[in-house]
């Protein structure tokens, strides 16, 4: 069964697919009002949410299915300490396909793993957030005409942002990209994001502090919010929260046809008044995201009928090594195999099949 966890679990062409699906479906949605009808889609968001939650909805109910589920853990069986895997099982009974967001990182993983209908990873720790991807790569498609030769600057907090840790991936894969990573240092991206998505694409990238300086080269400006949850202790949040403002001043330096990009929620990263510069793309991003996810949900739906099979894992799977990231699902569930993968025999790194933390 073909699932979304990882944005890499999609081919280019795919890709492509999905964003001409999308493209259609804007133009012509009357076409796409009963796709769905008399079926439905589970939102198993044990974390907070805006406009994953309410896109996919929205997505759904375009497409003439239903959805049920639930907006917080406090409401769901996970409160009384039932595990991922069960949560699964149960829901495939009542839901075609499933997107579940979750702050460990693995958690999605974990019910594909068990489901026996589709799974979308809707977000899960500080980890991956392949859907916004998706919006991402049909914003910058839309807005700049191309998904190559484009210099993209990411700015803010690279540690703990699962968006970008999703879009780097996603943009590894295409030719002419250059990546300028503006961060704290305390923020940069985190190691296996740095060595096996981009070392192994050989993806050309320089890391700064300075938002100023790196602004002029910029094609595409993708600012994150730092993620106040994700921090061990709230000073550090404090001594960090205001590194980077977008304002009208700053942008005077920057090409005239940059496109200025954000996940959303902002906080402060981006000045109220940026919103007027014909620059500012982040709500038309958002809006992108309600229609690829719409085409996503037809294209699961549609594998899932073919019975598609899963991509064979590519790396050999050791048993003998005990995560120890504290957002990892298997630190919460103790009855979680421990499986790693060898991501490079000759240096002997071996990652975490959840959440992908190395192996100490
Ligand atoms: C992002 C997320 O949840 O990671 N929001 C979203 O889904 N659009 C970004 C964020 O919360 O900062």
């Amino acid at each position: 069964m073909r699932s979304l966890i990882d944005i890499l679990d999609l081919s280019l062409e795919e890709i492509d697919s999905l964003i001409a699906t999308a493209s259609d479906i804007k133009k012509n949605p009357a076409k796409y009002a009963d796709k769905c009808r008399g079926k439905k889609l589970a939102t198993l968001f044990f974390e907070p949410s805006t406009r994953t939650r309410l896109s996919f909805e929205a997505a759904m109910y375009e497409l003439g299915g239903n959805v049920l589920g639930f907006s917080e853990a406090n409401s769901s069986s996970a409160a009384k300490g039932e595990s991922m895997a069960d949560t699964a099982k149960v829901v495939s009974g009542y839901a075609d396909i499933m997107a579940i967001r979750h702050p460990k990182e693995g958690a999605p993983l974990v019910a594909a793993k068990n489901a026996y209908v589709p799974i979308i990873n809707a977000g899960d720790g500080g980890h991956n957030h392949p859907t916004q991807t998706l919006a991402d790569l049909c914003t910058i498609k839309n807005e700049k005409g191309r998904l190559t030769d484009l210099t993209v600057g990411f700015c803010g907090d690279l540690k703990f942002g699962r968006t970008v840790h999703s879009l780097l991936a996603a943009l590894s894969r295409y030719t002419g990209i250059k990546v300028v990573l503006i961060s704290p240092k305390e923020l940069r991206i985190p190691s296996y994001v740095k060595h096996e998505t981009i070392g192994r694409s050989g993806m050309d990238y320089i890391e700064t502090e300075s938002l100023e300086e790196a602004l002029p080269q910029l094609d595409v400006l993708y600012m994150t919010r730092i993620q106040k949850e994700r921090f061990s202790y709230v000073e550090d949040y404090e001594r960090l929260k205001d590194s980077y403002i977008l304002s009208v001043d700053k942008l005077a330096g920057a090409k005239d046809d940059l496109c200025i990009m954000h996940p959303l929620p902002r906080v402060n990263e981006i000045s109220v008044a940026v919103d007027k510069d014909h620059r500012a793309r982040y709500f038309e991003q958002t809006l992108y995201g309600k229609y690829m996810r719409m085409a996503l949900i037809l294209f699961l739906l549609d594998e899932k009928q073919k019975n598609a099979e899963e991509r064979p894992e590519k790396y050999r799977l050791v048993h003998d090594k005990v995560c120890v990231n504290p957002n990892c699902i298997t630190s919460t569930e103790q009855e979680l195999p421990q499986i790693f993968r060898c991501v490079n025999e000759e240096e002997s790194v071996y990652r975490c099949i959840w959440c992908e933390s190395r192996a100490k």
